[in-house]
Order: structure tokens, then C-alpha cells, then sequence
């Protein structure tokens, strides 16, 4: 009798363990860079923003809970492979060279490259700064265009975009190369810079990176897509970043 009393007390833990784990099991789990405002940064003890927002409306797809996860950019991908993160939605350039290692939903935002540069500089656009000392971050496609298309030689690279703006408000840089969003609102809290729209940058699309193969979650996140489009409210929550 204690024999079967006490096989079934573990059974019953086995169980309870089991729905434990299914209760992970409703999580989904989005990875990003939370130093990239308007579509990602922190506010309070919060992850917010334009992607934050679109995670949120993917979760919600899948009846799961959001958690984010933010981590350096050039380890978002390498996160996605080994699953330690569901998708990435972090303002990444759907390119080639990226395609190679994960898969790409539908895109939801058209962006180009920015340069800042001090308010007093008469620096007009990228032919104006391949040989002076550009600032980029680590990884982002502002520092392949700089060093691999315009092969500018005198590059910083930084971790941070607030890093770079950093050094060049400290004159230590004649321009930093970003996505333009971003470097519109580091000019809005930094006195002293502008920026350089520059009509040669080419467009770049912004998609959601999912795991080569899960067709699954990419099919869900291209719906959710597909709807925040159709309702209008994808701009809204663009316009709710953007023009803050
Ligand atoms: N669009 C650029 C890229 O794909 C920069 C993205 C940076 N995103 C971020 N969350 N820090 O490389």
C-alpha cells in the first residue's frame, strides 16, 4: 500500500513538473537591441517602441506572453540559431548577407542612412566625409556602407549609437553614420548636431528575423504584418515613436 501510495505522490509531482514546463511553453520569446529609439529602448525599467509594439501584437497572435530579451546587436542572430530567442525584431535590415543565416517576414518599415554631424560643420553628404574620421556602430549596416561601399579608412566603431554621439559631440568625430530615425532623435536630445539626409544612401527594408525553417512563426509573424498594415495600425504606432 505505502509502495502505491508512494509511486502515486510521484507521479503526481511528474505531472505538476510537466505542466510546469508547458507554462514556459506560453512564452515567446522576441530578442533585440534596446539602444536604437524610436524601435527599441528602454523607459523606466521598460522595453518600448515601434518593434516592442509590433512583438507585443505578435504574441498576443499567438496567445502567448511576450518576454524580451535585449542583448547586443551582433548577437541577435547567433540567438535566434540556438534558440535562446523566438524571433528578433530590432530594426534589422532584411539584406543578403543575413539571409544566408535566418529567414525574413514581410517588411514593415523602409529606412536609409543618416549622417550627423556638428550643427556648424558644411558637410553636405557622404562624398563630403570619406576621409574624414567616421564614427559607426559595431555591426550595423551604416558601417558596411561606410567601409565596404564608400571604403572610408578612418572609421570608430562603437557599441552603442549614444556612444558615437558621445565622441562626436566631444569633437573627437567629424560625422556618425546611423539609420536615419535614430539619428534624428539623437539630434533632438543633443545640442549642437544635425543631420544629413543623403538621397545616395539606397532604401533598406526592416523585417522580423525567425529561425531558418520555422515556416510556422514566419507565416504568423507575415500575418500579423499583413494586419497591422491593412487597420492603419502600423502607422500609428510608427507615428506614436516617431514624432514623439
Ligand atoms: N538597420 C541597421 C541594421 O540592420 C541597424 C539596426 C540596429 N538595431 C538595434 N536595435 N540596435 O544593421
Amino acid at each position: 500500500m505505502k509502495k502505491i501510495i508512494a509511486l502515486l505522490l510521484v507521479a503526481v509531482l511528474a505531472v505538476a513538473l510537466v505542466s510546469c514546463g508547458g507554462e514556459n511553453a506560453d512564452v515567446v520569446t522576441m530578442g533585440t537591441n534596446a539602444a536604437f529609439e524610436p524601435f527599441e529602448f528602454i523607459e523606466g525599467d521598460e522595453i518600448v517602441g515601434i518593434d516592442a509594439e509590433i512583438g507585443a501584437t505578435i504574441a498576443e497572435k499567438l496567445g502567448k506572453d511576450l518576454k524580451i530579451n535585449d542583448m547586443e546587436f551582433e548577437s541577435l542572430l547567433g540567438a535566434l540559431k540556438t534558440d535562446k530567442v523566438d524571433f528578433v525584431a530590432a530594426g534589422m535590415t532584411a539584406n543578403d548577407e543575413r539571409r544566408k543565416e535566418v529567414d525574413f517576414s514581410d517588411t514593415y518599415y523602409t529606412a536609409t542612412q543618416g549622417i550627423i554631424v556638428a550643427e556648424d560643420s558644411d558637410i553636405k553628404g557622404i562624398d563630403d566625409i570619406l576621409d574624414k574620421r567616421v564614427g559607426a556602430i559595431t555591426g550595423y549596416t551604416g558601417e558596411v556602407i561606410c567601409t565596404e561601399t564608400y571604403k572610408i579608412k578612418d572609421m570608430l566603431t562603437f557599441k552603442r549609437g549614444v556612444d558615437a554621439v558621445m565622441e562626436l559631440k566631444n569633437g573627437k568625430l567629424d560625422a556618425v553614420v546611423i539609420d536615419l530615425q535614430p539619428a534624428k532623435m539623437f539630434v533632438d536630445k543633443n545640442e549642437g548636431l544635425k543631420v544629413i539626409e543623403d538621397p545616395s544612401f539606397e532604401a533598406e527594408e526592416y523585417a522580423i528575423a525567425i529561425k531558418k525553417g520555422n515556416t510556422e512563426l514566419l507565416e504568423k509573424v507575415n500575418e500579423v504584418i499583413a494586419e497591422l498594415k491593412e487597420t492603419g495600425k502600423l502607422d500609428e504606432i510608427i507615428n506614436k515613436y516617431q514624432n514623439k
